[in-house]
């Protein structure tokens, strides 16, 4: 089997949505018929417990493991993967963590996802940083800033539009503020599983899935 495809998901930020859209992208995967493994690198363990909270009659659709205690990262990153064809990285909150970095020294594509919010604008300038610092060693690595809980406020658009000015693109999907979202969480599993109350939801993580997809040259 070809190697595995590698999404990391980062941000300086708690809250920005890392783990939401690490395990949405996971859920869409499958749904179209992807091996998917997940790797958690968060020692909070979001992901892990995320998918734990799922009935045995309906497991999550992704392995996912956490990562948080390896020793050798690299290592632990590269069997995680193993015999999946995409793997996704979920990143602790930090940009200096040891794991975000070996996330994104193995990453074909790095995810960021950004709250439109002054704040979140303002922590994202350091993850673009380190992201274009890789870049500049690491010429394959494609990295994509993620609206994430976009609600129609004209702040929200402000914030919007002045992340187009920022070096790295805008990825062609956004994810909007939603109950389901949330939701999903509980039940274990992802907006898929939520019926017509996660029916919008789920078009935002087809085209997320599909955006991803075009990024990882996977068809
Ligand atoms: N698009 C969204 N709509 C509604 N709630 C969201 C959305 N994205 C994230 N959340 C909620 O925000 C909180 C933080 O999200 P999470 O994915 O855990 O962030 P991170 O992993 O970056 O810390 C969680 O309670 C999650 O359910
Ligand atoms: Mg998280």
């Amino acid at each position: 089997m070809a190697r595995s495809r590698v999404v990391a998901v980062l941000s300086q930020k708690g809250g920005a949505g890392k783990s939401t859209l690490v395990m949405q992208l996971a859920g869409g995967l499958a749904k179209v018929g992807k091996k998917v493994a997940v790797g958690d690198l968060d020692p909070q363990e979001t992901a892990l417990r995320w998918a734990e909270s799922a009935p045995a009659e309906q497991p999550f659709p992704a392995r996912v493991q956490s990562l948080a205690a390896a020793g050798d990262l690299p290592a632990a990153i590269r069997g995680c993967g193993k015999g999946c064809e995409v793997l996704l990285l979920d990143c602790p909150p930090s940009i200096e963590s040891p794991a975000t970095l070996a996330a994104l020294q193995v990453a074909d594509v790095a995810l960021i996802p950004v709250v439109p919010s002054p704040t979140d604008l303002w922590s994202t300038r350091a993850v673009e940083k380190l992201v274009l610092h890789v870049q500049a060693g690491r010429k394959g690595l494609k990295a994509r800033l993620v609206p994430n809980r976009v609600v129609r406020t004209n702040l929200a658009w402000d914030v919007l539009e002045v992340m187009r000015d920022f070096a790295l693109p805008v990825l062609g999907a956004a994810l909007s503020q939603r109950n389901a979202y949330a939701q999903s969480a509980v039940i274990g599993g992802s907006v898929y599983q939520l019926g017509r109350a996660g029916a919008e939801a789920a078009r935002e993580v087809n085209m997320l899935v599909a955006e991803v997809l075009k990024l990882t040259g996977e068809r």
